[in-house]
């Protein structure tokens, strides 16, 4: 396996916590990054992957390069979506430092230029707002009835104050049709200082959806 940098793998706390509420059947991971969700294939749950970048794609033989927009599978194909997208905070920053450091960003951990429908550039506001809610319109259209959607993402710290993006997730996936069966905060191992800690806050969240005439708890 080529590995390369990136600034946004799924930690092995996450990683911990999904394998309990994913279900088996097929889980699709729509951002999937550099695949770490494949590692939680066993017998009866297969995973398949989708990746905008092919350099993070490429890192596992599961992951297809694609468009979460688009995804390339039929409505109601898929048993669990399984996923973390970006969460908006200064990994988007696409600009060179003005004193040459190196920045944790999606733009300078690949090293050229993102894919225009990146979402890793965007910051948040209405772009990534908008992005969002046509991803998880997709993840709605390829998930059966009996689908289950699971959700990891965090708020981040802006200019002194936490900015709610886990919050505004959950509930525009809930005004999508889905009930929330279980928030779970992880704890992660998030040092206060190096590169970016002006955005780090203490927990992630992960969140498990199913549709509201299916809301028994995953
Ligand atoms: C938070 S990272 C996911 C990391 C992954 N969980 C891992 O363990 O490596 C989000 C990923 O979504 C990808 N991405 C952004 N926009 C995308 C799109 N439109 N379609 C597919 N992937 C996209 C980014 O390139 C990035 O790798």
């Amino acid at each position: 396996m080529v590995t390369i940098r990136h600034p946004a793998k799924f930690s092995t706390p996450i990683l911990n916590v999904l394998n309990e509420v994913i279900p088996d059947g097929l889980v699709l991971d729509p951002f999937a990054g550099t695949g770490r969700i494949h590692m939680l294939a066993r017998p009866g749950r297969s995973i398949v992957g989708v990746e905008i970048e092919p350099e993070w794609a490429g890192m596992r033989p599961g992951t297809i390069v694609g468009d979460a927009l688009r995804l390339p599978f039929g409505d109601g194909t898929v048993d669990c979506v399984a996923t973390s997208p970006t969460y908006a905070n200064r990994m988007a920053d696409h600009h060179d430092a003005k004193d040459g450091s190196k920045r944790l960003t999606y733009r300078h951990t690949l090293g050229r230029p993102l894919h225009t429908n990146n979402s890793g550039q965007l910051q948040w506001g209405k772009k990534y707002r908008v992005f969002h809610r046509a991803a998880w319109a997709e993840a709605d259209r390829v998930l059966g009835p009996s689908g289950v959607f699971v959700l990891n993402i965090s708020d981040h710290i802006r200019k002194g104050k936490v900015i709610p993006v886990a919050e505004w997730h959950r509930d525009t996936i809930r005004g999508m049709g889905w009930t929330v069966c279980r928030e779970i905060p992880v704890e992660t191992d998030r040092m206060g200082f190096g590169a970016n800690a002006d955005v780090r806050v203490d927990f992630e969240m992960v969140y498990v959806f199913k549709r509201e005439d299916h809301p028994h708890p995953a």
